[in-house]
């Protein structure tokens, strides 16, 4: 059921369903279904945003017919969710610096590692790009958190005047931190620009994908993307062996 929905910038919102379940691992996903929705009949992907007491957040962009019907949706309302699911982020090695680097909704797959991280004992660094200040995804919850994000926008209206994958280079250059390595959700050009720096700089990087869906049970084929291995290009999906891949797998030719 929702028990809240708040919008926290023009187009999205933050939406607090009840859930039994006891634990997600950052970056998994759930498949959420409108019960009494047949048009559109299928089930849309949402990050696990934050998980407690009995509470799921999920933090949403409302892009098409299905995002814009939940987001109509009110408090008593009942949703159908399925999951966890997927295979989500794993924690750094002990003494490593990670970076944080979300863009525009991409946010919303990384805010439940930073928590996972700080309770770790790590200390993230935090970059988000977005198109103007008003966009700027999460700070409230980060900063509930103790962390105060470097912001990029597009139209120089808060932070670093450009993309967020300039501000990344910046940092690794002028502030290193020791054995970074990267974390990274957001548009797939951003995450492919991250990729490359981060292949570039041999740093380990981790990239959630966040292709269309069709089952997200692993059937229909529908979520595939070419993956290297040792064997050459094969497609691996994205609702089962993914969403979170190795950077440096990710044949990214494929949607840039
Ligand atoms: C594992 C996973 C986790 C996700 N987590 C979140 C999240 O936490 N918050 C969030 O806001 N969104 C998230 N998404 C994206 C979200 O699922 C889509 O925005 C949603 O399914 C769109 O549904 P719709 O019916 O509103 O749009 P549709 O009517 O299906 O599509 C509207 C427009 O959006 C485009 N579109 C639809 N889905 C995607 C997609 N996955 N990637 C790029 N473009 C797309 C379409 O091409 C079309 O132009 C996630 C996706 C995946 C796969
Ligand atoms: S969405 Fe059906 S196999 Fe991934």
């Amino acid at each position: 059921m929702i028990v809240a929905k708040e919008p926290v910038a023009p187009g999205h919102y933050r939406m607090r369903l009840t859930c039994d379940w006891e634990s997600a691992e950052p970056g998994q996903f759930l498949h959420l279904w409108l019960p009494e929705c047949r048009d559109p009949l299928l089930r849309r992907p949402y990050t696990v945003y934050r998980l407690r007491d009995g509470h799921l957040d999920i933090l949403f962009q409302v892009v098409g017919e299905g995002t814009a019907l939940l987001a109509e949706r009110s408090p008593g309302d009942v949703v159908r969710v399925l999951g966890p699911l997927g295979n989500g982020f794993s924690m750094p090695p002990a003494g490593s610096t990670p970076y944080v680097v979300g863009g525009g909704v991409g946010m919303a797959s990384l805010h439940l590692l930073v928590e996972r991280l700080i309770e770790g004992g790590f200390s993230p660094r935090v970059l988000i790009g977005a198109r103007s200040t008003g966009y700027v995804l999460c700070r409230d919850d980060l900063d509930a958190l103790g962390v105060t994000p470097d912001i990029s926008t597009n139209d120089g209206s808060e932070g670093y005047h450009g993309f967020v994958t300039d501000l990344l280079q910046t940092r690794l250059e002028r502030d290193p931190a020791g054995s970074p390595v990267i974390y990274t959700c957001g548009p797939t050009p951003m995450m492919a620009a991250v990729a490359k720096i981060a292949a570039q700089r041999e740093i380990d990087c981790q990239v959630a994908l966040e292709n269309r869906m069709g089952c997200a049970l692993g059937v229909c084929l529908g979520c595939v993307v070419p993956i290297r291995s040792e064997s050459g290009v094969g497609y691996q999906r994205v609702c089962t062996e993914g969403p979170v891949f190795d950077a440096r797998t990710v044949e990214w030719g494929y949607r840039v």
